[in-house]
């Protein structure tokens, strides 16, 4: 069975989302509290440390009901069972999409062409996991004997964002090892990485599913003539090692095959942090706080796959997603944690979710004619509330905000959670209720403002409020939480995608651009220019210039 191919729009669940639309735009968030005393209660889920409220959103229990038939007409149940059973529902690379294999709690065999992956996955983590052993115990060596203690991770996008955001979030549970991440092609930034590594006790994770990304080569055919500049051709094998699917591109590059770390097809870059690729992610909190952090995705996605919709956590955010972004018109959900071990969390679900379901096709290969996946931006809080809040609170856009908060810090002896929680429980609060203009009269004429004072700050000082937001409350973070959460994001990005009739799985839209750079890479030393457009080729001209 593959996934349904059926135009949202013409499903009768997608009209009567329409009509109840109509009948709620107008409507008060704090209206919905008074008129149901139960509110909290019908919108908040409680799984495991995880504590869902979905109460402040702009929708009654009817939306969520049509919501759910939504999923239930869109296919939802079966596509579940695709996705977890390794049905090629990557179509357009003809791929399965199994990277829940990889966190799987129980040892029930997954099939996938006629063989048990389950088996080949563990193997490559017993290699990952004696691997890291030996590094963080300083009994892998060096070429002139000493132990490693410097990490740089060469790769790009998914071999990248994942693993560094997550060696991120986990920072507190980090070994000795210090740990570098490089991606992007500049030649500054290699530079500046190469000034502090000493060649002696440093090793090189080349991390790339295709071994064909231009950014992770050329990165790592620079580090690697660097590195000769100080070591023997010999020593290679000591500091350079490889994740790839591609046995042959890697031995090709001079990185001897006992040093791969094998990775499969059925795993999506931006969903490979699980696999080999977050070799970095081992290494930096060791194989203990690896496997908890593959448990923790592992528990959610069991979570996914058996709960019912109303109760399930990813079904329900995507489907508020959905809400907003085909009823409501927004454009954009912003994601706050305030977590500063989360800060890189926005911009590595920007790959998750934009590269996934920034798509305008459907599954017909078809335009859509409705929208697609939102643009997703945020940074931490509290920091973001010196940003970009304003706009939030009193901007004329409509934004949905995930807020993700833990419970407990890690670090014990300072005052400054409850002030944290404080702002964390507060921009929700702000978000939602707003401020009155009499409330404003009144602070301002306790304040002893007179009236022509009052009257002329009245409308700058009123916040309409109304404003949707998610919170996602955590007991801490630790690394089965943070697996469990980067999970949730991943099914939802997995339900959208179902809803929107598109295909989350492939990234063709990153070609275009990569074709034409190889094409202006050649055109760099030739005169003749003519194929281009008047405003790149006079770019190019205009860059040949200032370079020689
Ligand atoms: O940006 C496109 C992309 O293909 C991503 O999906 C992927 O994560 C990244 O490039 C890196 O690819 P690779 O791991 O093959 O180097």
């Amino acid at each position: 069975m593959t996934l349904i191919k059926k135009n949202p729009k013409t499903l009768d669940s997608w009209k009567k989302l329409q009509s109840n639309f109509n009948n709620l735009s107008q409507k008060k968030l704090t209206d919905y509290f008074t008129e149901d005393p139960n509110r909290l209660d019908n919108l908040s889920i409680i799984w495991k440390s995880f504590y869902v409220d979905f109460s402040k959103n702009l929708l009654d229990k009817l939306t969520l009901k049509l919501l759910i038939q939504l999923a239930k007409e869109s296919g939802l149940k079966e596509a579940i069972s695709s996705y977890f059973e390794g049905e090629k529902i990557n179509e357009t690379e003809e791929r399965a999409v199994l990277h829940t294999a990889l966190r799987q709690t129980s040892p029930t065999p997954v099939v996938f062409e006629g063989k048990d992956i389950v088996t080949d996955i563990s193997k490559v983590n017993d290699q990952m996991f004696a691997f890291a052993k030996k590094i963080i115990s300083g009994d892998w060596k060096g070429y002139t004997g000493k132990p490693i203690s410097h990490i740089i991770n060469i790769g790009i996008g998914g071999s990248d964002l994942g693993p560094a955001m997550v060696t991120e979030a986990l920072e507190f549970y980090k070994n000795h090892l210090a740990i570098t991440f490089v991606s992007n092609v500049e030649g500054d930034h290699v530079e500046e990485i190469i000034k502090q590594i000493d060649p002696e006790t440093t090793l090189f994770i080349v991390v790339s599913k295709s071994f064909t990304t231009q950014e992770t080569l050329s990165n790592a055919n620079a580090i690697r003539k660097w590195f000769l500049t100080h070591a023997p051709e010999s020593a290679i094998s000591q500091h350079f090692i490889a994740v790839s699917t591609s046995l042959e591109k890697v031995t090709a590059f001079g990185i001897s095959e006992k040093n791969i770390f094998s990775m499969n097809d059925w795993v999506g870059g931006r969903f490979s942090l699980w696999s080999s690729v977050g070799l970095s992610i081992c290494l930096s909190v060791g194989p203990d706080n690896f496997k908890k952090l593959l448990e923790g995705a592992g528990a959610m996605d069991d979570h996914f796959r058996s709960s019912n919709f109303k109760e399930n956590i990813p079904v329900i955010l995507a489907l508020i997603t959905v809400w907003y972004n085909n009823f409501w018109e927004a454009e954009t959900e912003a994601i706050i944690p305030y977590s500063q071990y989360l800060r890189s969390f926005p911009a590595y679900l920007q790959q998750g979710i934009m590269e996934s379901n920034g798509k305008g096709v459907d599954r017909n290969g078809k335009p859509v004619d409705y929208q697609t996946g939102n643009i997703i931006w945020g940074a931490s809080g509290t920091n973001a509330q010196h940003a970009f809040f304003q706009l939030m609170h009193q901007g004329t856009k409509l934004i949905p905000a995930d807020f993700i908060g833990f419970a407990k810090p890690l670090h014990e002896g300072n005052d400054h959670h409850d002030k944290l929680m404080s702002n964390f429980f507060a921009q929700t609060q702000a978000l939602m209720q707003g401020k009155s203009a009499q409330k404003v009269t009144d602070e301002l004429k306790s304040q002893g403002k007179s009236y022509a004072e009052i009257e002329k700050l009245l409308p700058f000082k009123v916040f309409e409020g109304n404003r949707p937001s998610n919170t996602i409350f955590i007991d801490q973070l630790t690394p089965f939480n943070m697996g469990a959460l980067i999970a949730l994001y991943e099914h939802r990005i997995f339900v959208q995608g179902v809803i929107w009739n598109i295909f989350s799985y492939d990234q063709w839209g990153v070609e275009l651009g990569k074709q034409l750079a190889n094409n202006i890479l050649n055109d760099l030393d030739r005169e003749n220019l003519a194929h281009h457009d008047p405003s790149t080729k006079a770019l190019i001209n205009h860059y040949k210039k200032i370079r020689t």
